[in-house]
Formats: structure tokens, C-alpha cells, sequence
């Protein structure tokens, strides 16, 4: 059983304390809040909220520190937990600076602890679907891939630190990298990348980035500069030599020459909270992962610190380029 003590009481740290209150090998112990939003917390899940980490870890024994803080601090706090002996999952981004990410793994290195950054798309069913029909090749090669991914500006966050591009990185680093994290997991390293991209004065507002790995491309579009009530939509149509796998805005299809079109069924974990019920989409497959490697002492297949310190490489170089052209 793995006690986690979850920092950040906002969006995603419901999120995950909705994951851990499912899995049979984890147990929530605490949660890490600077606001007054930690008391609800506590009183959903039934177990305390601290002002800090350093109170949390005294207070209670625990072995996991998942980090659902404003980007800004996933490094000081992955450091921080790191030192406590705790192992760390932390969300993505990894960090806003390459340093950053290389001193959070070797931290965790140095002091014996796992790290796991989520990259929760990886684990998301129909994208594991499509690296799976991609893997076996059952559509023949894979030629090209679109991905796609925006939505209105996302206006919950903490005193707006979203909104802040020295917190979040801006639309290109806390939303695209989904999906440029998707393209390195389907291909490697690219060849080349070219970017553009437009501001919306809280960064690089939307991102448009072809990536080309030997024959094979990708184009990635994403953002978050639309107008308030334009639904969030997240997109991909992946083109093989024998047929298309895609999904955009309804169910994903796979069509092949000459067969009926497939569209598969999902098994999607849901949880019931005030009244709503929520899809938890790949952030359980993602935990629950999570937290039986950490137990079997088994590695990190599907995602790891290292891809995601490349993710956040690559994308810290398409928005360095879209910056450059807008000159
Ligand atoms: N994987 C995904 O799909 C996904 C989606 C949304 C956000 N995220 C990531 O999750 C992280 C958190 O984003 P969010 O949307 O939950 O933000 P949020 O603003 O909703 O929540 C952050 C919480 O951290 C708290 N906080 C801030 N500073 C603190 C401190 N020093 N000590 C303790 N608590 C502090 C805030 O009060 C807030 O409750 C970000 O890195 C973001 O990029 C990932």
C-alpha cells in the first residue's frame, strides 16, 4: 500500500485524490494546501490538510509526494519530497527550465526514490490504442500524424498563475506539450521541427508546429487564445499506409480499405462528486500505474522523467522559434 500525500488543492489535486480514493494499493494521507481550499479537501476525503510540506511529512507517515502545483514549484517542492526519502509523481510539465528538469532527476536519483511526471495522454485509452495499432502494425506503416488540442483560456486556476508566463510557460508549455509529448512517444527524436505561433500576451497564445522524423510527419496545432464557451477539444488523425485511425470530436474510428469502419468501445473509470459524474480518463490508468511500479519496483515503460525532460526541450525550442518569427 502506498500512503500519498498530495500537494495542491485545485484542479488536478481533486483529480488525483478522486484516482487514489479508487485504487486498492494506494491510500490518501494527507494533502499540502496554501489556501483556505484544503479544508474542503479534508473534509471530502477524510484526512488532513497542512499549510506546508515540511508540516504534512512531521505530521504524517507517508510514501509518496504527488506534486498538482502551479508549475512554477514542481521543481522545490520534487526536491523538496525527494530529501523526505519520498518517492514523487509529479504533473506536467516536468519544470519550466531544462536545469530544473536534470536537477529533479537527479535528485531522485541520488536519493533512491522514483519520479513520474504525468504525461497522462500516453495513458489516455484512445492514444494508447493508436500506439498499440501503430506498434503492431496492423494498419501498415504510419505515415503522418495530426494532433490537435484547444479550448478556451482555462480560468480556474489559483491567483490566475496560468495566466502568468513566467508560471505556467504560457498555452505552448501547459497544453501543447500533451501533444508534442505524444509525437516523441510515436516516433523519437525529431529531424526537424519549424514553429509559429501567436501571442496573446500571456505567451505564445497558439502554436502551430510540423515535426519530421525521417518520412514521417507530424503537425500539431494547439492553444488556448479562444473565446469564452468554445469547447475543450482534443484531436488526432493518424494517416498509415493501409487506413486512418482518428478522432475528432466524436468517437475514435478506424477505418481500413475494404472493412467496415471500427469504431472501439472504452472502458473509462467515472466518479461521482456533487452531483456530477467525472471521466477520469487516462489519469487512472496513469496513477494506477504509477503506483504498481512503485510497489513492484518495476520501471516506468511508458513514460519516463527523461522523456518527459525531452518533451519540455522540445517544446521550450518550438516556442523559442514561433518567438523568433513573430519579429
Ligand atoms: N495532466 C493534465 O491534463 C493537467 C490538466 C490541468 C493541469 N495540469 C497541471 O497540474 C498542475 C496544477 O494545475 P491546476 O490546474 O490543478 O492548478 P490550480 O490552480 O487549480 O491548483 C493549484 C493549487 O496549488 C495551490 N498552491 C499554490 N501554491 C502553493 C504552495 N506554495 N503550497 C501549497 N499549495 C499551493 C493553489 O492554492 C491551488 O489550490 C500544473 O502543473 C498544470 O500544468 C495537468
Amino acid at each position: 500500500m502506498l500512503r500519498v500525500v498530495i500537494a495542491g488543492c485545485g484542479f488536478m489535486g481533486r483529480m488525483h485524490a478522486n484516482v487514489y480514493s479508487l485504487l486498492d494499493r494506494a491510500q490518501l494521507v494527507g494533502f499540502v494546501e496554501s489556501s483556505n481550499g484544503g479544508q474542503a479537501f479534508a473534509k471530502d476525503f477524510g484526512v488532513p490538510a497542512f499549510g506546508s510540506l515540511n508540516e504534512a511529512l512531521k505530521a504524517v507517515e507517508s510514501d509518496v509526494v504527488d506534486i498538482c502545483l502551479p508549475t512554477d514549484l514542481h521543481h522545490e517542492f520534487t526536491l523538496a519530497a525527494a530529501d523526505a526519502g519520498k518517492h514523487v509523481f509529479c504533473e506536467k510539465p516536468i519544470a519550466l527550465r531544462v536545469e530544473d528538469a536534470d536537477e529533479m532527476i537527479l535528485a531522485c536519483q541520488a536519493a533512491k526514490v522514483r519520479l513520474m511526471i504525468g504525461h497522462c495522454i500516453r495513458f489516455w485509452p484512445e492514444y494508447a490504442l493508436l500506439k498499440k495499432i501503430k506498434d503492431e502494425g496492423r494498419l501498415g506503416r504510419l505515415k503522418s500524424i495530426n494532433l490537435t488540442r484547444y479550448g478556451e483560456f482555462p480560468s480556474w486556476s489559483h491567483e490566475n498563475w496560468l495566466g502568468d508566463e513566467k508560471r505556467s510557460g504560457g498555452a505552448a508549455l501547459d497544453m501543447h506539450i500533451h501533444d508534442t509529448d505524444f509525437a516523441l512517444y510515436l516516433f523519437g527524436q525529431p529531424d526537424e521541427v519549424v514553429s509559429f505561433g501567436t501571442d496573446d500576451g500571456r505567451g505564445i497564445g497558439q502554436i502551430f508546429t510540423t515535426m519530421r522524423f525521417g518520412d514521417q510527419v507530424a503537425h500539431l496545432e494547439g492553444g488556448w487564445n479562444l473565446p469564452k464557451k468554445t469547447a475543450f477539444k482534443m484531436a488526432f488523425r493518424a494517416i498509415f499506409e493501409k487506413g486512418v485511425a482518428m478522432m475528432d470530436g466524436g468517437p475514435m474510428t478506424i477505418i481500413e480499405q475494404g472493412i467496415e469502419p471500427e469504431t472501439p468501445k472504452f472502458a473509462h473509470m467515472s466518479v461521482q462528486g456533487d452531483g456530477n459524474i467525472s471521466d477520469l480518463g487516462g489519469y487512472f490508468v496513469e496513477l494506477d500505474h504509477f503506483v504498481d511500479r512503485v510497489i513492484d519496483n518495476k520501471p516506468f515503460e511508458i513514460s519516463t522523467p527523461e522523456s518527459s525532460r525531452n518533451s519540455l526541450a522540445t517544446v521550450l525550442g518550438e516556442i523559442a522559434q514561433a518567438k523568433s518569427r513573430m519579429s
